[in-house]
Formats: structure tokens, sequence, C-alpha cells
């Protein structure tokens, strides 16, 4: 009797469900990891609400005050369980070269021999969550499906926000379709009687991925992109190997629609690295001398964008809610997000206000007594005295797209929308200025590629080291980077060649601090201004000033209307200061030396290029 519980547990395999591949997977699955039940999830609002109560009874939610904040709950994680682990994370290729230089890699086959005995019995006293979910627009050309095996109910309502979750799934999968399929354990099965606690988790962790099978595995974590499988697991790190392979991309990108008074509509697709500002670009609010400007959102996080017939990139959102930073955000910042967090919200390691509502770092004036996210007594002065943050500084929100209110009309079109402009902004205290554009696809390619950026608490690590983060997917590429680099230099050539106009490419810097260590540019709904000269630029109406590595604005070229900005300050967060930049091209060279097996030489005529204009 090697499996008890198997013996006799029922899949109870619902009469809508007949994909034949899937029942057999989940039925290995279920004899591998020894559930105690097995719950094929619907989607429904009366699943979500029995979850949820479930998860109070549990002591992992607590529910907010429904007057103040309604259909909302809280969770408080384990310390230990707070963010992505990237030194976890694994790209297990047949061969190490296909995962390259910048991924954990693994022998598929040794790494299998090491999870076997992990997921041997990790599921016994707990029930298996069946989650199927659709990344992008149900039945969408450009959506591809998914099943996630969790035994984790915190997980499976996360995923009902975040994805297209739910029975009507299966209607796309019918008999024969294809799914990713995503198995995740917290680690931390229960024997007969023991007491569960509050947040599962287990000190050993695994992110697997298996790109040529296209698995997902993961243990030991139920922390956001670990646990929840449609994010960074799919939608960016297997989907990166299948545009890879079939011609087109999958980016750590927001897409936002502009609106210019003129009634002309733009589509931008930006990719910031972690915590650095893609749900609040996303919906910026245009300030005081912008009248009659829109923004509205697509994405937050993730963007596929497939070529179309005529020509142009067409990006749609896989997601279908938003999983993102909490400190920070305001209602002087980005009103449009608080508005978005007024009901049915899940937090994650925030703090409880004693009037059962929610408060953050950064969110406005602080309360005179909070209980903290690891459940501790919380006030200024412990703060101030002992450096205890309210809210862990990964603290996330899980809400719906539906709930933001500036949602674009298309957002949900499954054919996408066209993407006219792609910007790539790292956070760096010096050296990179406000905003560049590319002089064509190579030299934009070229600053993706070297972008740098401060590490933020999204990742588990040292937090403010400068790391080169190629195209704000330095941890989701699931292949070769320098791969990574020449599919997008082929995709230009590919678009170029049929006569279409390809988007201009942007580099951006929000986070330039002065001499006193602050930021000088005010940032958030502020950053309109760059993204209207963007659209100048576009239209023909700006120039720019040509320096070193591309093209910037000049002063008079930025809207100043409503804002107080100094010439000073502007050279302040615009200036390119030589000798830094000598020793930023060292570190494009070291991140060259790293990537060198495969990288195109198109990059290095590039640098080349740029080093020859500094020396001069
Ligand atoms: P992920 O969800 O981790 O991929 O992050 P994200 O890129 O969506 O980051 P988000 O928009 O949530 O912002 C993270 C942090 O950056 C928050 O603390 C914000 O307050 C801060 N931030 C966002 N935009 C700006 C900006 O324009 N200037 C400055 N100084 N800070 C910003
Ligand atoms: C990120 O880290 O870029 C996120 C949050 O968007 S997570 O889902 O945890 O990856
Ligand atoms: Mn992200």
């Amino acid at each position: 009797m090697n499996s008890p519980v198997m013996q006799g547990l029922n899949l109870d395999v619902p009469a809508y469900v007949k994909n034949a591949r899937l029942i057999a997977w989940v039925s290995d699955m279920v004899a591998l990891c020894k559930p105690e039940q097995v719950h094929w999830c619907d989607g429904s609002q009366d699943e979500y609400d029995r979850f949820c109560q479930q998860l109070v009874d549990a002591g992992t939610f607590r529910k907010l005050d429904p007057a103040k904040r309604p259909g909302s709950y809280l969770a408080w994680s384990d310390p230990s369980d707070v963010a992505r682990v990237e030194d976890r994370t694994y790209i297990c290729s047949q061969r190490q070269e296909d995962a390259g230089p910048t991924n954990n890699w693994t022998d598929p086959a040794a790494m299998r021999t090491t999870l076997q005995p992990l997921f041997d019995g990790c599921m016994r006293g707990r029930t298996m969550y069946v989650v199927p979910f659709s990344m992008g627009p149900l039945g969408s050309p450009i959506a591809h499906i998914g099943i996630e095996l969790s035994d984790s109910p915190y997980v499976a309502v996360n995923m009902r926000i975040m994805t297209r979750m739910g029975r009507a799934v299966y209607d796309v999968l019918g008999v024969e379709g294809e799914f990713v399929p995503c198995v995740h354990t917290v680690g931390a099965p229960l024997e007969r009687g023991q007491k569960d606690v509050a947040w599962p988790c287990n000190t050993t962790k695994y992110i697997v991925h298996y790109p040529e099978t296209r698995e997902i595995w993961s243990y030991g974590s139920g922390y956001g992109g670990n646990a929840l499988l449609g994010k960074k697991c799919f939608a960016l790190r297997i989907a990166s190997t299948m545009g890879r392979d079939e011609g087109w991309l999958a980016e750590h990108m927001l897409i936002l629609g502009v609106t210019t008074p003129a009634g002309k509509k733009y589509h931008v697709a930006a990719a910031f690295p972690s915590a650095c500002g893609k749900t609040n670009f996303a919906m910026l609010i245009p300030p005081k001398g912008f009248e009659g400007w829109q923004v509205t959102t697509i994405g937050d996080d993730i963007a596929w964008i497939k070529p179309g017939a005529d020509g142009k990139l067409y990006a749609i959102n896989p997601e279908a809610g938003y999983f993102g930073v909490a400190p920070g955000t305001n209602s002087l910042t980005n009103p449009n997000c608080m508005a978005s967090l007024d009901k049915n919200v899940i937090f994650t390691n925030v703090a409880l206000t004693d009037d059962g509502d929610v408060w953050w770092e950064g969110m406005g004036e602080a309360p005179a007594h909070c209980t903290d996210w690891q459940g501790r007594d919380w006030t200024p002065e412990i703060g101030k005295q002992t450096g205890a943050k309210a809210a862990h500084p990964n603290a996330r929100f899980t809400v719906a797209a539906i709930n933001n209110p500036v949602l674009d009309a298309a957002w949900d079109d499954p054919r996408g929308v066209p993407i006219d402009a792609f910007i790539f902004g790292g956070r760096r205290s010096t050296t990179v200025p406000l905003v560049t554009e590319a002089r064509d696809w190579v030299e934009g390619v070229y600053m993706a590629a070297t972008m740098g950026s401060e590490t933020t608490a999204a990742a588990a690590g040292q937090q403010g080291v400068v790391r080169r983060d190629p195209f704000a997917m330095l941890p989701f590429t699931g292949y070769n980077m320098s791969d990574y680099f020449r599919h997008w230099l082929a995709l230009g050539k590919r678009l170029q060649n049929s006569g279409a106009h390809l988007p201009h490419i942007y580099t951006t810097n929000w986070f330039r601090k002065g001499a006193d260590g602050k930021f000088v540019w005010p940032g958030y709904g502020e950053n309109m201004r760059v993204l209207k000269w963007m659209i100048d630029r576009m239209e023909g109406k700006a120039q720019g000033a040509e320096h070193v590595f591309g093209l910037s604005p000049t002063y008079e070229e930025l809207n100043w209307e409503g804002l107080d900005f100094s010439r000073d300050q502007f050279d302040t967060v615009t200036r390119i200061d030589h000798a830094a930049w000598q020793q930023e091209l060292q570190l494009h060279e070291e991140l060259f030396q790293q990537l060198a097996y495969r990288l195109p030489q198109e990059l290095r005529d590039t640098k080349a290029k740029i080093a020859e204009r500094l020396g001069a």
C-alpha cells in the first residue's frame, strides 16, 4: 500500500471536463501528491466566497471592515515567504546553453529526480485545487490555457482575480486542446490530526520550468510569482520560449492607450523592472496643463505581442487583474490605483488599522496605532525607533482589472491593440537621463539590452544595487538572453522588410536623485510630460537633440504648464556625464562578456559606435 490516500479517492471529474490528457495528468498528480481530496474549481462567485470564508476560518485571511473596504481581505504571509526567489528559480532545458548564463540551469532529468521525493505526498491532509485558467481573452488567437494544481486556497482565490479562471476554460480546451500543466504545492503536508498554520510554506523552495515540455513545478512558497503560476512562470518564462519558437513576444510590459486632445489614439508598451512604476504609469492621470489628454490601461505587468497581417505589432494583456505594490501608492500619486482598491481586494502583507482597514508606508498620514504585517503592534514611534515597517516593502494588492476606473475599452479585445512605441525604463539614481529616443530599432534593442536598474523588494535578496536587467526580463526570460536579443533584432528586420513602420523605442529614468538624495523628477502623473514628448516625436512636432547614444528633448520641447521645474533641475535629470558614461560602458562590456556566446554582432557594433562618440 504505497498510496493509502489514493485508495478510494474519487477524482470526481465533473462531466464538463472532457480533456483526456488533463484527466490522466490530474490522476497522476493525485497519485504523486496524495491530497486528501480534489476540488475542481468552477470559478463562480459562490465558490470564491466559500474559499474566502474558509481562509478566514483558517486564520489566513482577515475580513476587512465591510463599510470601509467591502468584500476585501487581508493576508499576512510567513515572514520568510514575502517575494520571488530568483536563486531558487530554474530553467531546465535539455541543453544548458539554451537556458544561458543568466538563468539557473539544471539537467531536466536530474531536476525530476530531485523533485520526485519532495512532491511525493506533499499534499497529504490538504485539498488539491484544480484551477483552469486562460491567459488572455477566452478563445483569442493570442491567448493560451493553463491548468494549475495547487494545495493553496489562497492561490485559488488569487488566480480567480488574476486570470480568466473557471468552467468556461474547459469549453475552449475541449477534448484535445493544449494546456500548460502547472503544479504548485506549499510543501507542508499535514499529518493526521496536525493543526495547520495560517501561512503554510517550506524553507526549501523550487520554482522549476521545463521549456521543451512546457511544464511548471513550484514547491515551497505561497507568495506572488512563486505561486500564481499563470504570471511570471507561464506568461513570461514559458511564453517567452513559445514566442521564440513561434515568432512573437512575451514581455514584462504594461500596455496603455493615450488619446490626444485632437482625438488621436496611440498605444505604448513599457518595460520597467519589478517595483519600478509599471502599474503607476499604466494608470497615469494627466496633470494640469494636459487638459483633453486621456490615458487608459490595457495591462500593468505583462504583454503578449504578435505581428499582425498589416505588419503592425498587436498586444494583449494576458492577465485579468493586478498584483500590485502597495507601499508608495496613495491618492495624490495614483488616484486611479487607489480608486481600484475601494472594494473586492485581497491585500497581502500590509498593516491592519484598528478600525479594520489597511495602511502602508506612503499611503498618507500614519495611524496612531496599527498592527504590522507580522501581527505586532506598530506606532509611528515604534517605526522611528526600530525602523520596523508597518507594511512589508513588497506588500501587494490583488484586484480585478474591472475595478480600474480608467480601464481601456479594448483591454479584453481578443485582437489586441497596435503598438506605436516601446519604452524601457530602469531605476537609476545617477547617469541615465530622463528620456532618450533610439535612432533606429538596433539602437533601441541595444538600450533595452544594456539597461541597468537598482534592485527592489520584489525579489528576495539585497536591495538597491545596480544590476543589468535586459528588457526588465532578467528574471523572466525562459531561454538564452543572447538568443532573446537575436529574436528582437530578427523581428525588427522581418517587420522592416515587410515595409511596416516600426514602433519608436525610448528609454526612461524617473529615478535620478539630487545631492540631497531625493528624487529630482516629480514622477507619477508628471511622467505625462515625457509621454507627450514621445507623441510629439511620432507626429514630427519635436526635433530633440542628438547626443552620444540617442536623442533627448530640449527644455523648450516639454510642456511645463502647471509644473515649476527649473532649467537647473532639468539639467540634473538629463545631463550626460561623459566620465560616468565611460564607466557605464564598462558595465555594458561586462554584460557582453557574460553573454558573449551567441551575442549578436549588431549590439557590439552599436557599443563600439557609442564608445567612439564618447571618446571624440
Ligand atoms: P511589479 O508589479 O513588481 O512588476 O512593479 P511595477 O513596475 O508595476 O511597480 P509599481 O507601479 O507598483 O511601483 C512600485 C513603486 O515605485 C511604488 O512604491 C511607487 O510609489 C514607485 N513609483 C512608481 N512610479 C514612480 C515615479 O514615477 N517616480 C517615483 N519616484 N516613484 C515611482
Ligand atoms: C514582479 O516581481 O515583477 C511582480 C510581482 O510583478 S510577482 O508576481 O511576485 O512576480
Ligand atoms: Mn512584474
